[in-house]
């Protein structure tokens, strides 16, 4: 779909998310012709700096973090062109009739917000009031959406005074994964999964976001965050609420966010026994968590794994169990369906329990395997193996799988084209919260105090019996 000419304003547009990520993917997408001549970039932050110097900064940021045969020098030259900059004070007067001025009223308006949360306020206010963006303009925000129910709605209420929800853009970056949209695809694509996508054929599901970073320098943000505000309340549900929702009658925003809605409404609280929180320690070079952060009495946790449960009538009695955390052996994004048993075996010779599962990778390698059952190859009667189906995307496309936008660059493109199918609404962050918080406010009432794990690892050992306990086991965290 052909985008129409812009001006993209970025606050905070010489912060890190911006030099690493936003900056980054545009220079992709305009590479492969998706920025229209006609559209600019503003950078706008505190930095005393002009737009020459700006220009430097961002062609030192792509060097960095642009992937290094894409760094063509004239290319890069031509981007530069389309940035500019404008010293602004988000909290004051200053540099905000510049903006105004540079501002065109008659090309598509984005305002990215990469910023703290607590400036949203001001930037919604001061964009308004100079009659900066007006009822066609779109703002764009990213995580963390308020850190509770409360702080969500506050957000939420101050965005509304200046802005309807349909300009609203939400990030989850999750979202804008390839693989994310393909586990639409997969289930609504096709007619074989579908018919078995319930209760009566599945046993179980589990997602797992395993990373082998630590917690590194970002350890003040995140010890007041943890896993759990940090990547469940988030990223995990959505991967929760694309598995686990009813088909939307059409890929829209409005009715695929419907959707996902009512999972996150049906998701029962979580007993306090079927969540392990987990702690990383020192390695043999390698520093603790509370290293990490800074903080020798710190309860946060950077490992997670639950048992939750939907209740409707599709899911009714089918555990779904996540786990996510930083320092563990491999990195791997992962969603896997366990279907049920068969329930009477016609060969004899085999006694052994076999299952189909289909496994979705989100990262590394995005693929697919499904493992089915087949006979074993030779004499010996009718003894059955599993052997997996397996399907690596990069492989089955080939080049096409080449020229993938990284989640940025699609979600920001969609911004452009008005689509927001791939941002979370209001409603859908509000409910998440609604369900995270009481199990973050009972840690706190009882001062839970995380298992601790070896880096490197899969995790406590915990972890392996809240699963084991109920018969089952978790996927190999393998990459
Ligand atoms: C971010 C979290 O939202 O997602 C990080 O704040 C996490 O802690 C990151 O590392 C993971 O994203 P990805 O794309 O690397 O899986």
């Amino acid at each position: 779909i052909p985008v129409e000419p812009f001006d993209l304003v970025i606050f905070g547009g010489t912060g890190d998310l911006a030099r690493r990520k936003i900056l980054p993917g545009l220079f992709r997408r305009f590479l492969s012709g998706q920025m229209p001549e006609d559209s600019r970039i503003i950078g706008a932050a505190r930095s005393d700096i002009d737009s020459a110097g700006y220009r430097v900064m961002i062609k030192e940021a792509i060097a960095e973090f642009g992937g290094e045969e894409k760094s063509e020098t004239k290319a890069i030259a031509k981007f530069l062109d389309r940035l500019e900059y404008v010293p602004v004070d988000a909290r004051g007067e200053g540099g905000w009739s510049e903006l105004a001025a540079l501002v065109r009223s008659d090309v598509i308006r984005a305002f990215y917000f990469s910023v703290g949360p607590g400036l949203f306020g001001d930037l919604a206010e001061r964009l308004h009031s100079y009659k900066i963006a007006d009822r066609d303009s779109r703002i764009v925000v990213e995580k963390p959406f308020g850190r509770d129910l409360a702080s969500a709605q506050e957000l939420n209420e101050t965005l509304a005074e200046h802005f309807k929800e349909d300009q609203i853009y939400r990030i989850d970056h999750y979202l804008g994964k390839e693989t994310v949209q393909n586990l639409m695809a997969v289930r609504f694509g096709n007619v074989l999964f579908e018919p078995l996508w319930n209760n009566h054929y599945v046993d179980h599901i589990q997602i797992t976001v395993a990373e082998t970073v630590d917690v590194g320098g970002r350890g003040a943000y995140y010890d007041k965050s943890g896993a759990m505000r940090d990547m469940v309340q988030n990223h995990l549900m959505q991967l929760l609420c694309l598995i686990a929702m009813e088909p939307p009658s059409q890929f829209g925003a409005d009715a695929v966010r419907d959707e996902k809605l009512k999972v996150i409404r049906a998701l029962e609280p979580v007993e306090p026994h079927h969540i392990v929180r987990g702690q990383y320690e020192a390695g043999e070079d390698s520093k603790s968590y509370r290293e990490h952060a800074e903080n020798p009495r710190s309860f946060t946790e950077s490992f997670i794994a639950m048992k939750c449960h939907i209740s409707n009538w599709r899911w009714a009695g089918v555990p779904f169990y996540m786990r996510t955390g930083k320092a563990m052996s491999e990195r791997v994004s992962e969603i896997t369906v366990v279907f049920k048993d068969l329930g009477h075996s016609i060969f004899e010779e085999d006694d052994k329990r076999h299952r189909n599962i289909l496994s979705i990778r989100l990262q590394p390698n995005e693929g697919m395997d499904l493992q089915v059952t087949i006979k074993e190859p030779g004499p010996g009667g009718m003894r059955l193996i599993d052997v997996p189906l397996d399907m690596t995307f990069a492989e089955a496309l080939g080049d096409e799988a080449e020229d993938v936008p990284d989640a940025y660059e699609r979600l920001i493109m969609d911004v452009i084209r008005g689509n927001q199918t791939l941002f979370m609404r209001g409603d859908e962050v509000e409910a998440a919260w609604k369900w995270t918080d009481p199990i973050i406010q009972g840690w706190e009432a009882r001062n839970d105090v995380p298992k601790t794990y070896e880096p490197g690892s899969s995790g406590p050992e915990d972890a392996m019996l809240l699963i084991h306990r109920d018969g089952r086991k978790w996927r190999e965290i393998k990459g």
